[in-house]
């Protein structure tokens, strides 16, 4: 079953004794119909031959940094951008430290720090050197910054210690990235819809009220979606964020705008309401700048709800509807009342009172609050991995 044809895989193999098993995985997916490029650390070739990777990957095996014929041909930027995914196997504790640091000093190092792809990693290493604690920490980063991990298991080890260090053997490595490719095309055909940032609401041409918002969380989330195969559109307000163009981005002012664009591109499987609406619109719009004057009265009336009003129509409301309520007291109480009142399948509940993870942080830190009364909390992390995590969680509830 050649269900990997089309897929791009670059194999980073790194110094270690379970190095040669690379081959044996090199093998599988070749079996498969994937196309592979590998990249040989010094330490690799030690191991491994280049030739005998060459042979089996029938691909172009790099391993220098500043090579003149393969800065020509491919270069680091372009070899990352090639990838489907990046597996790293063996990785060794060297590499692992040196990624956790963002070091960037051979061919290995530099592709994956201008990666903007799913990284594997499977250790390989002494039971020690895997037990200390600068490895410990050096892998919670990794996972941080989003780096799926594949084991390693416990068992004799070459040096014939015994414990836990020893790389994953090579089916079990093959079925990970198999299975990623798998869900990536089941959740293809999957659409996701996520709202983002504040909107704001002009008083007059140079004025406005508006949330304080960053839209990190929804623009994570958004992220999260396109990686893991959904067909996603972001709909955000005025951030200063980028996102990666593959993913359909629709920016706006207003609420009004928000909810027009919102409206125009559903149906979705899910819906992501991140947004910091306003709540609040100026009742007529000054046409001209106000003057300055002692006091001033603005007119306000109530915005569109518009994770409300998408919740309460059937035709548009898609399987799953999942809103946030950043609350700064008795949050619980209101993510609860805003589950019921808002008609949605999840509320996200944040305390924004908190400085390490309010506006504008990297983290933070969430608990989701299910229609069925059950109650999740994703610990303090960074925002991107509280998004894959979320993510996950709404792929198994469309699964
Ligand atoms: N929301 C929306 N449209 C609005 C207001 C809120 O879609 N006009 C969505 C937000 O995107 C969020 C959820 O509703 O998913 C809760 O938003 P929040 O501002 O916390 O709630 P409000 O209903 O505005 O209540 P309050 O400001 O009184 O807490």
């Amino acid at each position: 079953m050649k269900n990997l044809i089309d897929k791009k895989i670059l194999y980073i193999i790194c110094g270690g004794i379970s190095a040669y098993k690379s081959l044996e995985t090199i093998r599988l997916f070749k079996r498969n119909g994937a196309e592979i490029k590998t990249i040989l650390t010094n330490s690799a070739k030690e191991f491994i031959t280049p030739l005998s990777v060459a042979s089996l990957s029938q691909g172009k095996v790099y391993s220098d940094l500043f090579s003149v014929e393969n800065e020509s041909e491919m270069d680091h930027i372009a070899l990352s951008r090639w990838a489907d995914v990046i597996l790293i196997a063996p990785a060794t504790a060297n590499t692992i430290s040196k990624l956790a640091q963002g070091t960037s000093d051979d061919l290995a190092s530099t592709v994956v720090l201008a990666s903007n792809k799913e990284i594997y990693l499977a250790p390989a290493m002494n039971v020690r050197m895997w037990e200390h604690q600068s490895t410990k920490q050096n892998l919670k980063k990794l996972i941080n910054y989003g780096y799926k991990l594949i084991g390693p298991e416990i068992g004799e080890m070459a040096c014939g210690e015994y414990g836990e260090g020893k790389m994953t053997e090579p089916d079990k490595i093959f079925y990970e990235i198999n299975n990623y490719f798998l869900n990536l095309k089941k959740n293809k055909k999957l659409k996701a819809l996520v709202t983002a940032g504040p909107t704001i609401e002009y008083i007059d041409p140079v004025r406005f009220i508006t949330n304080k918002s960053s839209g990190k969380q929804g623009y994570e989330i958004a992220k999260s979606l396109f990686k893991k195969g959904f067909n996603t559109t972001l709909i955000s307000g005025p951030t200063n964020l980028k996102i990666d163009n593959s993913i359909k981005l629709i920016e706006v002012e207003t609420a009004d705008e928000m909810l027009l664009e919102t409206k125009k591109n559903l149906p979705a499987d899910v819906a992501v309401f991140s947004a910091a609406v306003a709540d609040f619109k100026i009742n007529k719009k000054y046409e001209d700048k106000i003057k300055k004057q002692d006091s001033l009265n603005l007119n306000l009336k109530k915005n569109v709800d518009i994770l409300s009003y998408v919740s309460s129509h059937n035709s548009m409301r898609p399987d799953l509807v999942i809103g946030f309520a950043a609350e700064t007291d008795n949050i619980e109480n209101n993510a609860e009342k805003k589950l019921n009142n808002k008609n949605c399948d999840w509320i996200i509940a944040n305390d924004v009172s908190n400085k390490k993870i309010g506006f504008n942080s990297d983290f933070n830190e969430v608990t989701i609050h299910y229609s069925n009364k059950n109650k999740e909390k994703l610990s303090y992390k960074k925002k991107s991995q509280i998004s894959d995590e979320i993510v996950d969680r709404i792929i198994n509830q469309l699964n």
